[in-house]
């Protein structure tokens, strides 16, 4: 039986460098199963880099990345949806179910079950060029899930989105997170998108991929439009705002 909580994360030492400079610097990292994690950091910090050093992707040059499941499931989402022009939208989200045999008449009630999920339901036979961004983000968070991974990687995925869109999506990935027992690393640029969402936010510092801050946000899920505007979401957010630009100001 499938671990179904989520995968743990233990690093030690995480080194990685490239052309002799150092990206990723001797990072420790603990992330517990179930987790909402928020990676925040200035452009070329290491933030896409450590994403695929935790995807297996890339390998670290120095130090260990234990999981606590050897066969982890891990999806990944970007920035850009990567949907197949030529396949509807059901057949998109189902593509990940279909690559691995599992036979159609089982991963079409999974897929629908998902777009449901993501307010998708009626979009079951467009296609990606009918869809607008937002939608296309949502078929690709669906399409992420079908497998139904135990670590789920976001880099930067609602970056190209307006404002609007973009807390549409955090509410549709908060309710993903809570209806399937996954741990959750979120890259983002938006400070209050990482409070929003995150139990725990780290910043990364530029050059090197050192942690300058590591931050609880202790407000119950799921959180809502109002959250956004309450004294505690905006408390939390002037502390992780403060380290951040306090940090940047260091380096300026
Ligand atoms: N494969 C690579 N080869 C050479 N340099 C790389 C490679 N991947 C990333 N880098 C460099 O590492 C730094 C961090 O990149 P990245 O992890 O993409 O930063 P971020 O996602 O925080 O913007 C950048 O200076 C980038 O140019
Ligand atoms: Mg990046």
């Amino acid at each position: 039986m499938k671990h179904r909580q989520g995968a743990g994360l233990k690093l030690r030492g995480i080194h990685r460098q490239f052309e002799g400079r150092p990206v990723i610097n001797h990072l420790d990292l603990d992330v517990a199963p179930g987790e909402f994690l928020a990676i925040i950091g200035p452009s070329g910090c290491g933030k896409s880099t450590l994403l695929r050093l935790l995807a297996h992707l890339d390998q670290a040059d120095q130090g260990t990345l234990d999981r606590s499941e050897a066969d982890l499931d891990v999806a990944f989402v970007f920035q850009d949806p990567c949907l197949m022009p030529w396949r509807s939208v059901i057949d998109n989200v189902a593509l990940p179910l279909e690559l691995q045999g599992v036979p159609r008449h089982h991963r079409i009630p999974a897929a629908e079950a998902l777009l449901r999920t993501v307010g998708l339901g009626d979009a079951q036979g467009k296609f990606p060029q009918q869809l607008s961004g937002g939608m296309k983000m949502r078929v690709s968070l669906a399409r992420a899930l079908i497998t139904r991974p135990d670590l789920l990687l976001l880099d930067e995925p609602f970056a190209a989105l307006d404002d609007i869109t973009r807390h549409h999506l955090d509410d549709h990935l908060q309710s993903l997170w809570l209806s399937h027992p996954m741990t959750v690393v979120f890259v983002t640029h938006s400070l209050s998108e990482a409070v929003y969402l995150a139990d725990r936010v780290i910043v990364l510092s530029a050059g090197g991929g050192n942690i300058t801050l590591d931050y609880k946000v202790p407000l119950p899920h799921p959180r809502t439009a109002a959250s956004r505007l309450s004294t505690p979401f905006i408390d939390h957010l002037r502390t992780v705002s403060e380290a951040f630009e306090g940090h940047s100001r260091t380096l300026a």
